[in-house]
């Protein structure tokens, strides 16, 4: 693995920082049963400042004249690797990971006092994880208990996340080439997905095609708990049961997204299980398609976070009105937004490191304006439940469609292209694979 975009990213947080200690642990492993662990996954900060993936490990970065980086990490320990996997060990991490300093993580809680004493300010995610946050405190404490001797504990704790999370908003090249592998297999598996799907089956089958697709390819992980849900599932937004049978003549809603060395893809397609769409439901699809079409075009530098989703909103009010499941004005529609009633969920989010991105999404009041390197979701979705004054034709037609918009110096780039969406393209590709 190529170092130097972490050793980069280390460099320009220390700068930001001017002054002070940051202290950034990776994500503790967690039980799922007696002794039995949940698959472990790193801190995405941690990740994104180091690029190791070992637990127990912690960064500590020192700003100011002379910033040093510094790992403390497992040490090597031949029965523990004969066990559990091989280990770097302090000595080798800080070589293979460029750190000025690396100790084993056993000597943390000895050497953080001194780290911290005369400090300016502590930079540290306060709140995220209690047993961490219970360390920290106990450090500070032994500070400020050797006041006497002249030492002198932070005075200020500034959440070290706020600073990361600002260069986070924006990928650099490493992370654009990981995003885009992602994407990459991300739309294979959707395209086998496609050619797998069939009345009878059940969705954990597909489910499955899924799974295999993202592992074959190199992808460690799902980027989140795919939803793969046929007919009336696809109305209920995080259905991850994924247990029904698939019907001749309905919809199967899938969104998933593989993770490639931490960086998510988030693909929704929808398509028939008997793959040709039925006149409602190509009413209904061609609808949030041209909802996402009029999104993608607002995804350019400078176009505030919100219009995306403004512009996605106008046109599903408007077609919600021209099938008759709304009544009156488009701008009352949206006024009173009672199109909330079969568009329930906002357009897109960040994506990167986290399926759901570290970022805000306003600057002071206003939303933030997009900027080239940033890289965001454009899923609309149209949900349409049974109910009083719904007509009949369209009740329990669920439709998403999302797509993941690198956004470029002219416009932006759909890094997940690659997974066919137009109704020609999905009948086509499920026709040949029945062939
Ligand atoms: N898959 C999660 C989302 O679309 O936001
Ligand atoms: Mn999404
Ligand atoms: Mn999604």
């Amino acid at each position: 693995m190529d170092m130097h975009p972490f050793a980069h990213r280390r460099a320009r947080l220390l700068a930001t920082m001017q002054a002070g200690v940051a202290v950034v642990p990776t994500a503790p492993e967690r039980i799922r049963n007696r002794d039995a662990h949940y698959p472990y996954r790193f801190d995405s900060y941690f990740h994104y400042l180091t690029g190791f993936a070992e637990p127990e490990a912690v960064l500590v970065l020192v700003a100011g004249a002379e910033p040093r980086s510094i790992l403390f990490c497992r040490e090597r320990n031949e029965e523990m690797e004969i066990w559990n996997g091989r280990r770097h060990g302090p000595e080798r991490a800080r070589e293979v990971f460029g750190f000025d300093e690396a100790h084993p993580v056993s000597e943390l809680d000895a050497k953080l006092p001194d780290l911290l004493a005369n400090q300016p300010a502590l930079h540290y995610a306060l709140g995220h994880d209690a047993d961490f946050d219970a360390r920290i405190l106990a450090a500070l404490n032994q500070v400020r208990g050797r006041v006497r001797t002249g030492q002198r504990a932070p005075a200020v704790i500034h959440d070290v996340r706020a600073l990361v999370d600002a260069m986070r908003l924006v990928k650099d090249e490493h992370e654009v080439a990981l995003m885009r592998r992602a994407a990459a297999i991300s739309c294979a598996a959707h395209r086998r997905a496609m050619a797998a799907a069939a009345p009878q089956r059940m969705e954990y089958e597909i489910e499955a095609e899924l799974l295999h697709e993202f592992r074959r390819a190199g992808a460690q992980a799902p980027a989140y708990t795919p939803i793969v849900a046929g007919g009336a599932n696809a109305c209920i937004l995080h259905y991850v049961e994924n247990d029904a049978r698939l019907e001749a003549g309905d919809l199967l809603l899938i969104d998933a997204g593989c993770e490639v060395d931490g960086y998510a893809a988030d693909i929704t397609r929808t398509f028939p299980v008997s793959g040709r769409f039925s006149g409602p439901q190509r009413d209904v699809y061609e609808l949030v398609l041209a909802a996402q079409a009029a999104a993608i075009t607002e995804v350019r530098p400078g176009s505030p976070w919100d219009a995306p989703h403004n512009a996605a909103v106008r046109v599903l009010a408007q077609g919600m009105i021209d099938l008759g499941l709304l009544e009156g004005s488009v701008d009352a529609a949206i006024e009173y937004q009672a199109y909330r009633r079969f568009y329930m969920h906002r357009t897109g989010h960040w994506l990167g490191l986290d399926v759901h991105d570290a970022g805000d999404y306003k600057v002071a009041e206003a939303w933030r304006p997009l900027l080239p390197g940033m890289v965001l979701t454009v899923e609309p979705g149209c949900y349409i439940r049974p109910g009083e004054g719904v007509p009949e034709a369209f009740w329990n037609i669920g439709v998403r469609i999302e797509d993941d918009a690198l956004v470029t110096a002219q416009g932006c780039e759909i890094l997940t292209a690659a997974a066919p969406k137009q109704v020609a393209e999905i009948e086509a590709l499920m026709a040949a694979a029945r062939a």
